[in-house]
């Protein structure tokens, strides 16, 4: 088991990884002192929140909210409905939410919590790759719009974060793979010493065998470095959006349907690559290390769709400032850097990928 403290000018939590993590849970909750605890999953964790909810037997009240999963549902009517659940189950700002679940259902119940009586606490349990490597960490919390992903969001940090990683076991294949892309990304940034081949000393289809505490620890423990430095995404932070502008995209150009965030993740990261030695930024070798490494992962980094065609989603992106979008490059593996490029400037080079 390990925990890893997350530092920011607010606040100091604690990111509990390992088999078994959820057994802290509880004790965390009594310190709390919460007058009433609820639980939210969605249709695909909702027998594993009922499952933590039997577990703990300290504490009186108790609640559970299911909401509908997807991406599709990461909106502001789920996180309206939820705010009027929350209201329902008579919900007070002495109250705390569990969001357990992966990436949607942490990214809502922590934008509910953010708004709600202008922000209750709330404690995370990711229940996939994504979530517990990335999602769950640093306090970004948030839902789409039609316009684009996550236009609309809070930044408020969980009292803690519970990455059990027993809850990976049961995981379809896909969910893994795909949740390796965020790995991928903290590979590329440096969050792993050793050549790809240490880290990853696995063929494609063992993947069962990682050891996920380690995995998550090594990006968990990068990003709170990031996130301590820079809480609110004005510096260093935005490094780990590599990746993201086009992965983003990608998933709002096929409606949320085709590809998962962390497929998508994984194809943008190709993109931004492609970009970058394009542009003269990147050094050829960190595609060599990017495809090596995808392909032990097991995960698809190309895609046939035209990367112009994505042209109007990613300057939706919310990362713009004017005219201009800022656009994670790496220079060399481990050597990330912000690139601002106009308008015109991204559509000549992306059309030419
Ligand atoms: N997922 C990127 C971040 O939290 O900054």
């Amino acid at each position: 088991m390990k925990e890893i403290r997350v530092k920011t000018a607010q606040s100091e939590y604690g990111v509990i990884i390992g088999f078994g993590a959820l057994k802290r849970l509880e004790s965390l909750l009594l310190g709390l002192h919460a007058d009433c605890v609820v639980f939210v999953a969605d249709t695909n964790t909702i027998s594993i929140a009922r499952q933590v909810y039997n577990d703990i037997t300290g504490i009186k009240l108790k609640k559970i909210i299911e909401i509908p999963a997807g991406e599709v549902n990461k909106t502001p009517e789920t996180a309206v409905k939820l705010c009027s659940a929350f209201a329902a189950s008579g919900l007070t700002r002495g109250s705390v939410a569990v969001a357990v679940g992966g990436g949607v259902i942490g990214d809502t119940v922590g934008f509910a919590a953010a708004i709600y009586l202008r922000g209750i606490r709330f404690v995370q349990v990711p229940t996939t790759i994504i979530a517990a490597t990335d999602s769950s960490v640093g306090g970004k919390t948030g839902v789409d719009l039609p316009e684009g992903k996550n236009l609309i969001g809070a930044f408020r940090q969980p009292e803690a974060v519970f990455a059990d990683t027993c809850l990976l076991d049961t995981l379809p294949g896909r969910e893994i793979t795909s949740g390796l892309g965020e790995v991928l990304k903290y590979y590329l940034l440096g969050a792993f010493e050793e050549k790809c081949l240490d880290v990853f000393p696995l063929s494609r289809d063992s993947l069962k065998s990682v050891d996920f505490e380690e995995l998550i620890a090594r990006c968990v423990e990068f990003k709170a470095r990031l996130v301590c430095e820079d809480e609110f995404d004005n510096g260093v932070r935005r490094y780990l959006n590599l990746g993201h502008t086009f992965g983003h995209a990608l998933e709002k150009h096929c409606e949320y349907t085709r590809y998962n965030h962390g497929e998508a993740v994984a194809i943008g990261i190709k993109i931004a690559v492609r970009l970058g030695i394009k542009l003269g930024i990147t050094d050829a070798e960190v595609l060599y290390e990017l495809d090596s490494v995808a392909w032990k992962m097991g995960l698809q980094t190309d895609t046939e769709l035209k990367i112009s065609e994505l042209f109007r989603n990613i300057t939706t992106d919310k990362k713009r400032l004017g005219d201009n979008s800022n656009i994670i490059l790496l220079k060399r593996l481990r050597a990330p850097t912000v690139v601002t490029l106009t308008d015109s400037e991204l559509r000549e080079a992306v059309s030419e990928l």
